[in-house]
């Protein structure tokens, strides 16, 4: 078993490709989603090249090989990105440098989106203008929850009592479908939900599901890409611990207010109580210069 560790909750402003506020082995989770490879509404020309974005996805393996404990699993919420046509090959390379680094590839869940909730455009209607070969643009519906696993998982290790308060419930797991490799999830429209705008969060049953297959109650869940929040406002109601990276600062109030922050419970605590804020030197300002991004794109 990894060391246990007595601190708070942590909410750190900084970039995850250092994570020296988490000793060796202090994580049994990893639940995120990195940003999209310079996707045209969220994230344009957030990295110079394809290149950089793989360099980072390097560094913080190098990071989650540190930080998580023995047999426990990294999960990615990814997909490929298509941009001005060149479509990048996202989930392939993460897999790569993953298992270049020492993990090992456990699963690949299709993250499937309902129908008629397509984001971005309907590039499949081309083809009714152009009934012909050569005009096909399938609209995009998934995206791939990748698993890996650092090393193996040592069963005897948790005992009963932890099982026992960490039992996951059959009847949910038939009903919704667990068992499959292909989750049918709707996914957040930011449109509709004013916190996410511009986050590409993905939906708290995500996390929701990995929490529950993947970790015990009060072990340690990190999300090296907070966002908006979300695998930290999850793990907490399902009581684990919660440790979250992110490099805007400008998301600090998003995340404050995903998480309830200030809202007292029955007996007069508040959240923040239970949290720690760190505030590193590294932090940007990147709302800023990403909607200042996509102004210019949109007018041009
Ligand atoms: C796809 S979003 C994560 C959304 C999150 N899953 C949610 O539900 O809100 C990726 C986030 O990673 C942040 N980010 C990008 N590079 C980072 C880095 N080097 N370190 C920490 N956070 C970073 C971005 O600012 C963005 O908020």
């Amino acid at each position: 078993m990894g060391k246990k560790i007595s601190w708070k909750n942590k909410l750190i402003f900084g970039d995850c490709q250092n994570m020296k506020e988490l000793e060796e082995r202090s994580v049994h989770l990893v639940v995120t989603s990195p940003p999209y490879f310079n996707a045209p509404f969220d994230y344009p020309g957030l990295f110079e090249s394809y290149q950089k974005f793989l360099e980072l996805i390097h560094n913080l393996a190098k990071e989650l090989k540190r930080v998580l404990d023995n047999g426990r699993v990294a999960a990615f919420v990814v997909d490929d990105t298509l941009i001005d046509r060149v479509k990048y090959p996202v989930v392939a390379d993460i897999t790569k440098i993953l298992t270049g680094e020492g993990f090992k590839y456990l699963y690949q869940i299709i993250w499937v989106k309902p129908e008629g909730y397509i984001r971005i455009s309907r590039r499949s209607g081309v083809l009714l203008q152009h009934p012909y070969p050569m005009y096909y643009y399938p609209d995009n519906l998934q995206e791939s929850v990748l698993i890996f696993q650092n090393g193996e998982f040592d069963y005897k290790s948790i005992p009963r009592g932890v099982k026992t308060k960490s039992r996951i419930d059959i009847e949910e797991f038939k009903e919704n479908k667990w068992y499959l490799s292909v989750w049918k999830i709707t996914n957040v429209l930011p449109i509709k939900n004013r916190l996410e705008k511009g986050i590409a969060a993905f939906p708290e049953e995500i996390p929701y599901r990995l929490i529950k297959l993947f970790s015990y109650r009060d072990e340690v869940v990190l999300d090296p890409f907070m966002g908006s929040g979300t695998t930290l406002k999850v793990a907490y109601e399902l009581g684990r611990r919660c440790v979250g990276y992110e490099i805007d600062l400008e998301l600090s109030d998003v995340i404050k207010e995903k998480l309830s922050f200030n809202q007292p419970n029955l007996f007069g605590q508040k959240l923040s109580d239970f949290f720690e804020i760190i505030v590193r030197e590294d932090t940007k300002h990147l709302r800023t210069k990403l909607q200042a991004s996509v102004r210019k794109k949109r007018t041009r």
